[in-house]
């Protein structure tokens, strides 16, 4: 049995992860939102929700006391193109807000998963084949959150023996909550213009590779992490972890396999090309394979016939 909380229950990864985990564990499973994104539908109708502002160290307090929250995860954040547009809020909700959570983490002895990211990599970082251990100097405000939330992650399991842990999030791909504001969302929205039989008009240039990952992929890396021995871990935060690499190129003619009249054309947005341009085109993950067992079940194929399958559903088409 597990108390867990989730901060940011009713985003791109909260709202998947949050009923994931309502299915796996016995205990309080509580989804934590602000009131400006309230839990609906069944997540609101298959477990405890409360309100819980990261900002508010007293509010995470509170709820951990409430349902004796023994693991915290932090999903709360603002995405990369989005957190250009306001480096201020994407600082506060980023590390304003997980030192928060991890003091109340320390005096609670709360475990603590806080994702990262590839975008926490810049533009000296190896492209391709990226390390675990490596150069990490990233050009954005989401990366620079990213690097100091691994940073602080570490910092607070070595001086307080907090369990924190957590893994480098590729571009994550959905058909259930579209992503807002993210350098990798024309991978999600690519699937929905070609079910609904629109033209899509990609935002990325042909040739911009980066890692990409099937959801339920994702959902389960952030599980198994935290469920891993910790004595296998050399490394805590963050793990590289990797499914498939592409460029719009890749997953368009990927998506004409299944939907022949599919068609897209290049109108590429500067700010995020900027930031592809400085991310890898591809993670080693050898290191999460090897300590805790991380391994992909979804490649582009299997994902791009589940993502069409589940979308025409949705659509009626
Ligand atoms: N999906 C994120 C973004 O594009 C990267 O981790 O911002």
């Amino acid at each position: 049995m597990k108390n867990i909380l989730i901060i940011g229950s009713t985003g791109q990864i909260g709202s998947e992860l949050t009923m994931k985990l309502r299915n796996t564990y016995t205990g309080n499973v509580v989804a934590g939102y602000i009131p400006s994104a309230a839990p609906q539908g069944e997540l609101k109708e298959s477990g405890p929700c409360e309100v819980v502002d990261i900002t508010n160290a007293a509010q995470i307090a509170e709820v951990v006391d409430k349902y004796q929250i023994d693991t915290i995860y932090n999903l709360a954040a603002l995405l990369s193109a989005v957190a250009e547009t306001k480096p201020q809020l994407a600082w506060h909700i980023g590390i304003d807000g997980l030192c928060n959570v991890l003091e109340v983490s320390r005096e609670k002895k709360c475990a603590v998963f806080t994702p990262s990211s590839i975008g926490s990599f810049g533009p000296d970082t190896p492209k391709v084949k990226t390390p675990q251990d490596t150069l990490q100097r990233p050009k954005t405000m989401y990366g620079v959150t990213k690097v100091a939330g691994e940073l602080l992650s570490d910092y607070y399991f070595n001086r307080f023996g907090v369990d924190t842990r957590s893994v480098r999030f590729p571009g994550l791909i959905s058909y259930v909550t579209p992503p807002g504001g993210g350098t990798t969302d024309y991978a999600v929205d690519i699937y929905y213009s070609a079910v609904k039989g629109e033209k899509f008009v990609c935002p990325i240039a042909a040739g911009t590779f980066m890692d990409m990952m099937y959801m339920p992929d994702a959902l389960r890396a952030s599980i198994e992490i935290m469920e891993a021995d910790p004595t296998k871990l050399v490394h805590r935060n963050s793990f590289n972890i990797a499914s498939m690499s592409f460029d719009p190129e890749i997953i368009s003619k990927k998506i004409k396999e299944y939907i022949p009249q599919f068609e897209m054309e290049y109108q590429f947005d500067s700010l995020r090309q900027g930031i592809a341009d400085s991310w890898p085109d591809s993670l080693d993950d050898t290191c999460a394979r090897e300590e805790w067992g991380w391994k992909p079940e979804y490649d582009l194929d299997g994902m791009t016939r589940d993502m069409i399958e589940k979308l025409k559903i949705r659509f009626n088409k």
